[in-house]
């Protein structure tokens, strides 16, 4: 079967092969570092968000609480900037403005929030229980489909770490009234120290930077195959001009010799193999010449 190919049959056989298997090894070479950079960008995008709130959070707490916290007592409503949970919260519903981060969102799901604005949906409440069974894990980061695409998230657990916290969120009779009045005796107590009541969970939509990455794929496959495809028509003409059509050449020019026609030149001026093989032939043709001249003189 491969005996009975042509030349360039044969070569372009094994261009297609090569091509075939570098597009292939190429081409999923090339999905996974896509994915995985595009995964690593989505991913610092939430980090460096998480972060930020958690400064913002800080910043309520040490800066803005100290100033506030007197007014509690006298204000007939609470103020809630001194709570950094709202504070974060709120810095972020500003950030959703903008259009471009309108799909991201944090979130603090607690279990029993005093804000019912902070309650864990069914999702958010596995993670909490998650992070409540399991008090070593610092964090969980995975990927989710919801029905605005595909999101990545970052949680991480939210304690009661210090005893100053129980003021607000152990029995409503210590509480400031302010606090029952604005939030009611129902929500938000009886936590207990240490307790992880809460998860603080980022969420930014990564769905368009996977189409982004496949797109790219898309464009560097399309213009490798563009690529190969110019090269596989350039070989094939290389091929044709430099060796096939001169073999067919010589091929003709012995068949005619072979007849009897001993003025055929094999004229192939070309220093190359096919050029020397032309030249060979030529002396072959000369000794041949002589041969038959001297065999006819002897005959005479
Ligand atoms: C002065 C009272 C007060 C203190 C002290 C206080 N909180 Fe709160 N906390 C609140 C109020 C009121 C809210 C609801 C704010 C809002 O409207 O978003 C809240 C909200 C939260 C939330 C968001 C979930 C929810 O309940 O709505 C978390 C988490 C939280 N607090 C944790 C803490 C921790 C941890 C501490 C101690 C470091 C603490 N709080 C100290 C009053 C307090």
């Amino acid at each position: 079967m491969y005996k009975n190919l042509k030349i360039g049959t044969k070569f372009n056989l094994l261009l297609i092969l090569v091509f075939i298997i570098s597009i292939v090894v190429s081409g999923t070479a090339l999905s996974s570092l896509l994915q995985q950079r595009a995964q690593n960008e989505v991913a610092a995008k939430a980090l460096i968000l998480i972060k930020t709130m958690n400064s913002v959070r800080k910043y309520t707490q040490e800066r803005v609480n100290p100033l506030v916290a007197p007014r509690l007592e006298t204000e007939p409503v609470f103020i809630p900037e001194t709570v950094p949970a709202f504070s974060a919260t709120e810095v972020f519903e500003n950030l959703r403005r903008n259009e471009e981060y309108k799909n991201f969102l944090y979130k603090e799901a607690t279990l029993n929030p005093t804000n019912l604005r902070d309650k864990a949906d069914s999702f958010e409440t596995q993670i909490v229980e998650r992070f409540r069974n399991n008090p070593k894990l610092q964090e969980i980061a995975d990927f989710r489909n919801v029905p605005e695409g595909k999101v990545f998230y970052i949680a991480r657990p939210l304690a009661v770490t210090q005893q100053s916290c129980l003021r607000c969120h152990s029995t409503p009779d210590v509480a400031p009234k302010s606090q029952l009045t604005t939030y009611g005796p129902n929500n938000g107590f009886n936590w207990k120290l240490n307790e992880i009541v809460a998860a603080q969970i980022i969420s930014v939509p990564s769905q368009e930077v996977f189409n982004n990455a496949q797109q790219t794929w898309v464009w560097i496959m399309g213009l490798l195959i563009g690529i190969f495809a110019i090269i596989v028509v350039l070989i094939n003409f290389l091929i044709k001009k430099t060796v096939i059509q001169r073999i067919r050449r010589i091929e003709k020019i012995a068949q005619k010799v072979s007849t009897g026609d001993m003025n055929a030149e094999f004229n192939d001026d070309y220093k190359d193999e096919i050029g020397g093989l032309a030249a060979a032939f030529n002396r072959m043709k000369y000794s041949l010449k002589i041969a038959m001249e001297m065999l006819n003189q002897h005959s005479q």
